[in-house]
């Protein structure tokens, strides 16, 4: 099956002290969507930006002719409801969420849903998928963390591919048409195999912008992606 591949650089890795023009720069040398990582000092050990942050940032989230580009929300923020509704005000294209950070997850979909989002769900490398028998027909994107959230830098874990892969299976059979995000530890060199397991869009943070040449990477990844 063919599928439209998405890269997704996380701006986590960006220069805080200039967001506006790495979110540009970043469009400009190909980005498909804006990963926007949401973290709370809660429900992971760091803290980093809220909607306020967001909203600044959806005019600079375009490409130079002028389309705008999808603003991907990861929130890893417990509880979810309060600060999801907020990130939609703010511009949000997607919000994604922890299932272990709401107590009623099918509530919180719709209540992204309702505010005109799309919503998702992000699985941590040890969380199992079963919430899925009951919502994946109400989501948009399926999140697979290939590290541990918090931090931006590590390395993949390989037992996400397995996950992937049963992922991709649940897609298939929904017959729906849901995103399957991967995030952590993806670059140039592993970014192939994660597709092979059934991956269409890939988020990237320290492997783009911990390189002067943001387009030589991301040219990379679709090269790869291209390879048969
Ligand atoms: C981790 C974040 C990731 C992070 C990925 O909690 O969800 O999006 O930015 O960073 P890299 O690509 O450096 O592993
Ligand atoms: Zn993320």
């Amino acid at each position: 099956m063919s599928r439209t591949y998405q890269i997704a650089p996380s701006i986590l890795s960006a220069d805080f002290a200039r967001l506006g023009e790495e979110v540009r720069n970043v469009v400009a040398a190909g980005a498909d969507w804006i990963h926007f990582d949401v973290m709370d000092n809660h429900y992971v050990p760091n803290l980093t930006f809220g909607p306020m942050v967001c909203q600044a940032l959806k005019p600079h989230a375009k490409t130079p002719d002028g389309r705008p580009v999808p603003i991907d929300v990861h929130l890893m923020i417990e509880p979810v409801d309060a600060l999801a509704a907020a990130f939609a005000d703010a511009g949000a294209d997607y919000i994604s969420f922890h299932p272990d950070a709401s107590a009623h997850v099918h509530r919180s979909i719709q209540a992204i849903r309702a505010k005109g989002v799309k919503p998702g769900l992000v699985f941590n490398p040890a969380e199992p998928l079963d919430v899925l028998d009951w919502v994946i027909d109400d989501i948009d994107l399926i999140l697979i963390m290939s590290v541990n959230p918090g931090f931006g830098g590590q390395s993949f874990i390989d037992s996400a591919l397995r996950k992937i892969e049963a992922v991709r299976k649940r897609i298939d059979a929904s017959g729906k048409d849901i995103r399957l995000e991967v995030d952590g530890g993806i670059k140039a060199d592993n970014i192939r195999r994660v597709a092979d397991a059934g991956a269409d869009t890939f988020v990237a943070g320290s492997a783009i912008f911990g390189k002067p040449d943001y387009r030589g990477v991301i040219d990379a990844m679709r090269q790869a992606l291209a390879a048969a």
